[in-house]
């Protein structure tokens, strides 16, 4: 018996428990059920006890309880996240998951972080990692794939996070090639992926993403291009549920990438969402910018583009080159 299993046990039940019922359940004493009660009161939880009727979880919208105990107790996988570490504050959740990987960690292990002291984004940029307000998370995978077929990694996690983000707030969320989530034109989530491979087979994958969820105002030099889901929606939202909620997706979509370890799959449902389709884009590639139409992505993840100057479509590769939009950020 777990912490979290009684956790989830009380918040699914919504009312009270009777303590027999838990020990009959778990098979274990009325003891070691009060003292997971203790701990559970200790990490910040509010739980009525009644002689007569048990425990009851006094369920606060304003909680915000971010932990590893209230993370575990929501997830919904068969494999993704079973294996959670959650720091209060580390450096990076990318750079942890390669010590669990390089340690000998099963592909699905996930580190969480509430404060990221050196949060890393792409092209050698940083992340703006503050405490008690976003979610910095990362997974890590050993794919029985080829190492050019892990890129598309990204797209499976950008699409678990559209749609974890999707069922929380009202306004239509989308993706802009390849893999940052975006609401009113700007961003929300960015997701760097790293590999460590060898010509013909990969050590693992570690695939971070950073969520701007409860951020009331974001820092000048980035509100032109970032913004929040409480800045957008106006309300705040539980981040454990939504660290869920990603793992679940992901679970769920990266059974169809393995399949064929490629996009065929999801190639579908990721254009539907793609805020750049159709628009006039400027492609940075460093052999010589130029500018295009983005028509969607083909089933390696790549972004079509048709090419102003020839009218040629033109496969992009993320890794290579960067997607402006002509008029913006998209
Ligand atoms: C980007 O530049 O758009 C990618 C940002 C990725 C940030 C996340 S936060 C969790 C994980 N840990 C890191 O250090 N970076 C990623």
């Amino acid at each position: 018996m777990k912490n979290e299993e009684i956790l989830k046990k009380l918040r699914d039940a919504g009312d009270y428990v009777s303590g027999q019922e838990l020990c009959e359940y778990y098979g274990v004493s009325r003891t070691a059920i009060w003292k997971v009660i203790r701990q559970l009161e200790k990490d910040g939880y509010e739980i009525e006890a009644q002689n007569n009727k048990g425990y009851r979880l006094v369920e606060r919208e304003d909680a915000d309880l971010f932990s590893k105990v209230e993370i575990e107790s929501r997830l919904e996988t068969a494999w993704v996240g079973r294996k959670l570490v959650f720091h209060s504050e580390t450096g990076s959740t990318n750079l942890d998951a390669k010590e669990l990987a390089e340690s000998g960690e099963a592909s699905g292990a996930v580190v969480v972080a509430d404060m990221q002291t050196a949060g890393r984004g792409r092209r050698g940029r940083g992340w703006v990692s503050p405490a008690g307000k976003d979610i910095y998370m990362t997974i890590m995978l050993r794919p029985q794939c080829r190492p050019e077929k892990a890129s598309a990694l990204t797209l499976v996690m950008a699409l678990a996070v559209l749609e974890a983000v999707s069922e929380l707030i009202p306004q239509p969320c989308g993706i802009k090639w390849p893999n940052d989530i975006v609401v009113n034109g700007k961003k929300v989530c960015g997701i760097l992926t790293e590999m460590s491979a060898e010509l013909d087979g990969i050590h693992y994958v570690v695939i971070g993403a950073g969520i701007n969820v409860n951020q009331e105002t974001l820092a000048e030099e980035i509100s032109g291009m970032a913004t929040s889901l409480c800045i957008e929606s106006g309300q705040r939202s539980d981040r454990a549920k939504l660290v869920a909620r990603v793992l679940y997706f992901f679970e769920k979509y990266y059974a169809v990438f393995e399949k064929s370890w490629d996009f065929s799959g999801l190639v579908d449902k990721y254009n539907q969402f793609l805020v750049n389709r159709g628009r006039e884009v400027r492609v940075l590639d460093p052999k010589g910018a130029y500018d295009g139409t983005a028509i969607g992505i083909n089933e390696q993840g790549e972004l079509l583009v048709e090419r102003k100057s020839d009218g040629q479509t033109v496969q992009v590769y993320a890794g290579e080159v960067s997607v402006r939009g002509i008029y913006g950020y998209v």
